[in-house]
């Protein structure tokens, strides 16, 4: 036990699956994993473990935003040694071509403040995915036929924005989309050595100012849970 998460050693395994929303961690278990169990809902931030293809998985919350998910990768990586994190999410496009539904597979997260910043100080620091997670979820994602976008995401703090021109700056940089969480878990990644990736629908359009309907959100959302558990054990 930790101070955020109740399960026993042993209970979660090597490879931890991070939805934001701890209900979407119960629906995810539930739809792909074989036997299920709830290992931690201190706060009501639930975790399960069970198999996927006799592959042990954990599908963990994070919670939102960057201090929220450092907790729990904190503890997930530090005290039960989870090897394989990867966060499964929603994010916002930030580029014309990126589509609603479509897939962004984060290469790199800018980000302007994170819960890493008291030790980078000065130094810009370049969070990245693992490489050998990336191609795997790439070649999930072809074999799928999911239209999958790769490069630079924006994890901003905020999801109300007061600062329309950094929005406008990413978008003028390239950057695919935005979301709050994966800058801090690559860089907790690189620095506990472990294998890290940020998987994410695309359930809102800055440019467009279009939003997926919620009955289409759950169908996405399996469709990313598949090229994550590819991507962990193919
Ligand atoms: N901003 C920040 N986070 C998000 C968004 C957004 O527009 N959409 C989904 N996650």
């Amino acid at each position: 036990m930790t101070i955020h998460i109740g399960a026993k050693p042993g209970e979660i395994a090597e490879t931890v699956l991070m939805p934001g929303d701890p209900y979407r961690a119960k629906w995810a278990a539930e739809k792909f994993l074989k036997n299920p169990m709830c290992i931690n809902e201190v706060r009501g931030m639930l975790g399960f473990t069970g198999t996927w293809n006799g592959n042990r998985v954990t599908i963990h919350g994070s919670g939102m935003g960057m201090p929220s998910l450092s907790i729990y990768a904190n503890e997930l990586i530090s005290d039960y040694g989870a090897q394989t994190l990867i966060r499964i999410g929603s994010c916002g496009a930030m580029q014309p071509q990126v589509k609603l539904r479509d897939v962004i597979l984060a290469m790199t997260s800018t980000t302007l403040s994170t819960p890493s910043r008291g030790i980078m100080r000065e130094l810009n620091f370049a969070p990245c995915a693992d490489w050998s997670l990336l191609h795997a979820a790439f070649k999930a994602a072809e074999a799928k036929g999911t239209p999958t976008h790769v490069g630079g995401i924006y994890s901003s703090d905020v999801f109300y924005d007061e600062r329309p021109d950094l929005n406008e700056q990413m978008t003028r940089h390239g950057i695919l989309g935005v979301e709050m969480e994966a800058a801090e878990l690559y860089t907790l990644a690189a620095r506990h050595n472990r294998r890290a990736l940020a998987v994410l629908t695309v359930s809102d359009h800055l440019v467009t100012g279009e939003a997926l309907p919620s009955e289409d959100r759950e169908r996405s959302f399996g469709d990313m849970v598949e090229i994550a558990l590819h991507a962990a054990f193919d």
